[in-house]
């Protein structure tokens, strides 16, 4: 071993390949590098195991809690495999995992806590490159942000999605289906029998939420910003070909350590324009503009929710995948071709010249990627839904929201996309889900059912609110869909006219604070606006009485989140985490 000594690394100092950043580790003769090599010996490992190889961290959201990640254990293991194969030194570094069907109040409040531990774990340790493991809902931006702060080479192992449900025949979509059988169960229309049925059936397998959900979104842009290999995304999690990948990831990292192909050569502004576009065409999760604008942010590009709605104009909805989509799930888009034959398909919106972690083009990547069903993935001139309906994502602004705010009319009844009706008012969701049982509630089909104090600081955490439940008199009479709005968030998989991120959020004072029962509330997708017509007089006399609500938390975490996260328009990321708050963060003294 040569000692390079705990001095900073100079160009004069490299030999001709790249010098490992482990070796700062591992490589002098002195007491502290006496440690790490006894230590790394007491595992059972030898010298001739790590010197001049790459240190590749696996980091691992694998937990016992976790269902759309329980193949994660075997699944680090073909990576190591992968890994070793090229001549790595593997080592699994498990991160906080966060399920989003268990853990409250939201992940949301935890994507912050994932994104920080990823990037101090990869800081801290003797690691040169890292493989990201992760697909449930925030592991992926979570992983992702950490590791691009740190800006050490690495690559994205999507869980994949678990097989279609299936209950007396019929396909089972995630989440989707169970909001529907709820409130077929809540009219009466199926029995407690049914509902058990399909409570056992809905999920079958390992893998993420199988409908297009924020999982299957968001694994599908970290591919096309060019962070897995080419395909990865949408291959179900049981399948053999998932093993294969994970193991290829676990080759490919190595070598992507001796090119330093690190995570600024592949997160352009393009590369992130690529990823937007993608998700239009997908039919995406409401979520995606918060992660995206908080990814970019991260990367040091200017991302924002107007390059959102510029998209959404122009890219049709071509993946017939539920709930944007009519029919079909994640498992029949693999077969249809995935995510490489969705971006050959709409190849033209796309820059092709974007490099990725193949070392190659996003062009070269997709080339030869074909579509073998029309009718989960449709030609460009058959698609679901395009930019004239509305587009896959609207962002609406207003007096309601001036900083923005956003829908999906693609997964509503058209009615609403223009439409006038009365406020009724929630400030918690607590009172809210008790209203929405009483079936005297006074509420009708035009109402407008309004949440707030369920923003980034109000929530804390932005919480799965937006979908706010149709009020149990409504359903019996056959009502399914409502104009909702809130400063929540909503889960991928829900659908219904549900405006969501409205920024400002209450809890700070935004004008949604200010809105009572009663009030008049007007959409327009077209013109892309949601007001309240109330006069600014009234507004200024409501503003200068309001008080503001008590905070959830006193200390910990919470508290932490209640104060550094930025709103829903900004990516709730936290303050203190951008890339353009204070100086960058040095190598640690070893
Ligand atoms: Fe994990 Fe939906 S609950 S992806
Ligand atoms: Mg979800």
């Amino acid at each position: 071993t040569k000692d390079a000594g705990a001095q900073p690394d100079t160009a004069a100092d490299a030999p001709q390949t790249q010098r490992l950043r482990s070796e700062r580790w591992f490589g002098p003769a002195d007491l502290r590098s006496f440690g790490h090599r006894s230590r790394a010996m007491q595992m059972g490992y030898d010298q001739e195991d790590w010197a001049g190889k790459p240190v590749i961290a696996i980091l691992n959201t694998w937990s016992d809690i976790n269902p759309c990640h329980m193949h994660f254990r075997q699944r680090s293991e073909d990576v190591k495999r992968g890994i070793l194969e090229a001549g790595g030194f593997p080592l699994e570094l498990p991160a906080i995992s966060l399920s989003e069907n268990f853990m409250k109040p939201t992940t949301m409040l935890y994507r912050n806590m994932l994104a920080m531990e990823a990037e101090e774990l990869l800081r801290a340790y003797p690691v040169d490159g890292a493989v990201l493991m992760g697909g449930c809902d925030k592991t992926t931006p979570g992983l992702i942000l950490g590791a691009t702060s740190m800006e050490i080479p690495s690559i994205y192992v999507p869980a994949g999605p678990m097989l279609r449900g299936n209950w007396h025949g019929k396909t089972l979509g995630s989440g989707a289906d169970s909001w529907k059988y709820w409130d077929e169960l809540r009219a009466g229309k199926i029995t407690p029998e049914d509902w058990a049925g399909v409570e056992v059936g809905i999920a079958r397998s390992a893998g993420t939420c199988m409908t297009m959900g924020t999982a299957s979104t968001m694994t599908a842009i970290a591919e096309a910003i060019g962070l897995s290999l080419p395909g990865a995304s949408s291959i179900p999690a049981v399948d053999s070909n998932h093993i294969r990948m994970a193991k290829s990831s676990g080759r490919r990292i190595v070598e992507m350590v001796r090119e330093d192909l690190k995570p600024s050569k592949i997160q352009t502004k393009e590369a992130f324009l690529n990823a937007i576009a993608v998700a239009m065409a997908m039919g995406c999760s409401t979520n995606a503009i918060i992660h995206v604008i908080a990814m970019a942010r991260r990367a040091a590009v200017d991302i924002g929710l107007d390059d959102f709605d510029r998209a959404s104009r122009v890219v049709p909805v071509i993946a017939n995948v539920r709930p944007t989509g009519q029919t079909y799930l994640m498992e029949d888009f693999y077969y249809a071709g995935g995510i490489a034959a969705l971006m050959n398909r709409i190849s033209g919106f796309l820059t092709l010249s974007c490099l990725t972690v193949t070392g190659k083009t996003v062009g070269e990547n997709i080339e030869k990627a074909e579509v073998y069903n029309d009718d989960v993935i449709r030609p460009l001139d058959k698609p679901m839904f395009t930019g004239k309906d509305g587009g896959a994502l609207t962002v609406l602004r207003g007096n309601l929201a001036p900083d923005g705010c956003v829908m999906k009319p693609a997964c509503c009844d058209p009615k609403f996309h223009k439409h006038s009706g009365p406020a009724l008012v929630f400030d918690d969701y607590p009172s809210m889900k008790k209203a929405i049982e009483d079936e005297n509630l006074d509420v009708t089909p035009d109402h407008v059912l309004v949440l707030r104090n369920a923003g980034p600081l109000g929530g804390p955490g932005m919480p799965e609110w937006g979908m706010l439940p149709i009020p149990k008199k409504l359903v019996k009479q056959g009502v399914r869909d409502m104009l909702r709005l809130s400063d929540a968030r909503m889960s991928g998989t829900s659908y219904g006219a549900c405006v969501l991120h409205v920024a400002p959020e209450s809890y700070v004072g935004g004008p949604l604070a200010l809105l009572k029962t009663g009030d008049l509330i007007s959409i327009d997708v077209e013109k892309r606006s949601i007001s309240m017509e109330v006069p600014d007089e009234e507004l200024e006399r409501r503003r200068a009485a309001w008080v503001a609500p008590k905070p959830r938390y006193e200390r910990g975490y919470g508290w932490m989140a209640a104060h550094h996260m930025r709103q829903a328009n900004e990516g709730c990321d936290f303050d203190f985490l951008q890339t353009d708050f204070g100086s960058p963060v040095s190598e640690p003294v070893i």
